[in-house]
């Protein structure tokens, strides 16, 4: 798993593939490397440089400075490890025995091991754990037998060897290879993970994701499934699965924002949790304007068809999405009155419930190129469509932060939650996006079915509209607030947190938030649920987070709360001063507003909490040990 980027071209390649791979960083940054191809005018061969480092790509930036990588053809990637350690003999590229291959992969070959024990059969001495060091040695024995067979060595014959390699492969892959013998060809491949041709100016380039192309080329052709491409400095070469030659017309590559600017705060995190009241704003300026219709009171890009008839709704997703979705859930079911399921996509995709009529399914990623996300939608687009009744068709829609990714690709209908680029591996504000995102669609769906009164509706939506301003003071607030709590709590080796009803996600995101930068075990638990297990726990050196926001569960959490106080643990509440919240050893104050609403209020001093004990720990805020952005393998 990880990102993939190459180039063929007039210029240097190793500037512009590190620059493309501080794009792809999301995917994972526990090592990096490249490989260039040097044309050596005397010989009609070029000279390879391969250079690969353990850790950042700053590392890998370091090493290039120090011995250079020569040649106008390369390859690179960022590695999140899947198969072997996050160690220098794992990073990409691999090479074949000679040296004279080297490949770069996004994915997993699932049958690598039976692979690899053919080529050791065979003599092959292997060097690193992956997977992927399969796919040099089988190439090279392509190679091999295609010069046995007289061929003269051209790029077509490298171009032949992938072909004849990639059926033997299982699994999901993209592929960039290159051989020294053609000095200027690239051939890539991809299978169930993204990669796009990028044309540049003078160049042809090859991705994992637009961002790293953004600024090298105009326009852009996404390559489909099971294709593979030759590409050299005069041109595309496309083929299909079967080989035939595709032509298809590149598209224009726009509204990629791809400038990571940190202003004046430390992390980007907390660059990002301090956006949120902008992306609330964008979100009221855009979808609440004055003068809507009462059956439409929030504008969506969607006509009447996207709404009728759908009496279920099925929401895939993974991580801090799949918080949010449960959020959504709630809203859609409790609200709009549409019974609602959430599963995690990773789960549904081998476990899915067994089909049910008229069901919308969403897929909810900010990144839209989570692996399990994507590969469970296009399960469930599958299944429904051989079904064979309409009732049962796929009605898809993908809720993103990037509207140009592989999920745009993917489903028909998409919901751009517009929180702009976010670079905190935790995600902050595209979690808010995509609450926002919900709402919208629960408004409309309980417009539209008479699940709620217009009375109610209308307050729902000028609620929504102050949104932005109390978040303003609300992030200040506790910025502060929190900064001064963390170095209380900065040691603690556990910590619970309680919600319930909406609020219940929250706690869980505030267990993932806190889990994810600082290191610490925490939980998150319905507050219900706390006496059937979780109370054992407690002692005053567990913290208990309880959201009690007003609404219909209020009391009970409070009631929760104290049974919590009455095992010694140390509470810290999340609600709105006033008598009933006394009982907190420490109160992260938050408005008294409708419940509905509550949870865009409550996740920000979990967001801020978790962050201050993680900046006053020391630790990599924005990058994390372990994790990526977004996961692109299953
Ligand atoms: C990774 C990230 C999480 C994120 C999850 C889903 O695990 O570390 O922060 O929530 O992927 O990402 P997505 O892009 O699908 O929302």
């Amino acid at each position: 798993m990880c990102g993939i980027v190459a180039v063929v071209g007039s210029r240097e390649a190793a500037p512009l593939l590190l620059e493309g791979l501080r794009h792809l960083e999301y995917r994972g940054y526990d090592s990096a490397g490249l490989a260039t191809v040097h044309s050596l005018v005397s010989e009609d061969q070029g000279q390879l440089t391969c250079l690969r480092a353990k850790g950042k790509l700053i590392n890998l930036a370091a090493m290039i400075d120090q011995n250079g990588a020569p040649g106008n053809l390369g390859i690179g990637h960022t590695r999140w490890a899947t198969h072997g350690k996050p160690e220098e003999c794992n990073a990409h590229p691999h090479r074949d025995s000679s040296g004279c291959i080297a490949v770069v992969q996004n994915g997993i070959i699932e049958n690598h091991r039976a692979l690899r024990e053919t080529l050791e059969a065979a003599g092959v001495e292997f060097l690193s754990e992956t997977d992927t060091e399969v796919i040099p040695h089988l190439i090279a024995k392509e190679l091999h037998l295609l010069k046995l067979e007289g061929l003269p060595v051209c790029e077509a014959m490298l171009l032949t060897a992938v072909q004849r390699v990639l059926p033997k492969l299982k699994g999901a892959y993209a592929l960039a290879v290159l051989w020294v013998e053609t000095p200027s060809a690239l051939v890539v491949a991809r299978r169930q993970a993204p990669l796009l041709i990028g044309l540049g100016e003078g160049e042809f380039l090859c991705a994992s994701d637009t961002p790293a192309l953004a600024s090298f080329a105009r326009t852009i052709l996404p390559m489909e499934d099971g294709e593979v491409a030759l590409l050299t400095p005069l041109g595309i070469e496309l083929y299909n699965q079967k080989g035939d030659r595709q032509k298809r017309s590149p598209s224009l590559l726009s509204g990629v924002n791809h400038v990571a600017d940190k202003r004046n705060f430390r992390h980007f995190m907390l660059k990002e949790i301090h956006e949120q009241p902008e992306t609330a704003e964008l979100w009221v300026t855009r979808h609440l304007p004055e003068g809507l219709p009462a059956d439409a009171p929030v504008a969506l890009p969607f006509d009447d068809s996207f709404y009728f008839g759908i009496e279920r709704i099925e929401i895939l997703a993974c991580g801090t999405s799949r918080h949010a979705a449960l959020v959504g859930a709630y809203l859609l079911e409790q609200f709009a009155g549409i019974p609602t399921a959430v599963f995690y996509a990773s789960e549904f995709r081998y476990a899915a419930p067994p089909l049910a009529p008229n069901t919308l399914t969403i897929g909810l990623t900010q990144s839209g190129e989570t692996a399990d996300t994507l590969a469970a939608l296009a399960m469930d687009a599958e299944r429904r469509e051989n079904h064979g009744d309409s009732a049962f068709a796929p009605r898809q829609l993908g809720v993103t932060n990037r509207p140009e990714s592989s999920l745009a690709r993917q489903v028909p209908n998409i919901l751009d939650i517009g929180a702009g680029l976010e670079v905190g591996v935790a995600a902050t504000k595209t979690f808010l996006g995509q609450l926002f995102a919900f709402y919208g669609l629960s408004l409309n769906f309980a417009a539209r079915r008479g699940t709620r009164s217009k009375e109610e509706i209308f307050s729902i939506t000028q609620e929504l509209r102050s949104v932005p301003n109390q978040l303003r003071s609300l992030v200040k607030m506790h910025d502060k607030l929190s900064e001064e709590l963390a170095h209380k709590f900065a040691d603690t080796k556990d910590v619970i947190f309680l919600g319930r009803g909406i609020n219940y996600p929250i706690a869980l995101e505030g267990a993932l938030k806190l889990k994810e930068i600082s290191y610490i075990h925490a939980e998150g638990y319905p507050a219900g649920e706390m006496k059937h297990g979780p109370i054992a726990l407690l002692d005053p050196k567990v913290p208990v987070v309880s959201i009690a926001m007003p609404g219909v569960v209020f009391e009970k959490v409070l009631s929760n709360a104290q049974e919590a106080k009455a095992r010694d643990a140390q509470l810290i509440g999340v609600a709105p001063e006033g008598p009933d919240t006394n009982l907190f050893d420490y109160l992260l104050p938050v408005p008294k507003v409708s419940e509905w609403i509550s949870p865009l209020f409550s996740v920000v001093p979990m967001q801020l909490l978790s962050y201050h004990i993680a900046a006053h720990r020391g630790l990599d805020v924005d990058q994390p040990r372990n994790l990526a952005k977004s996961v692109t393998v299953e």
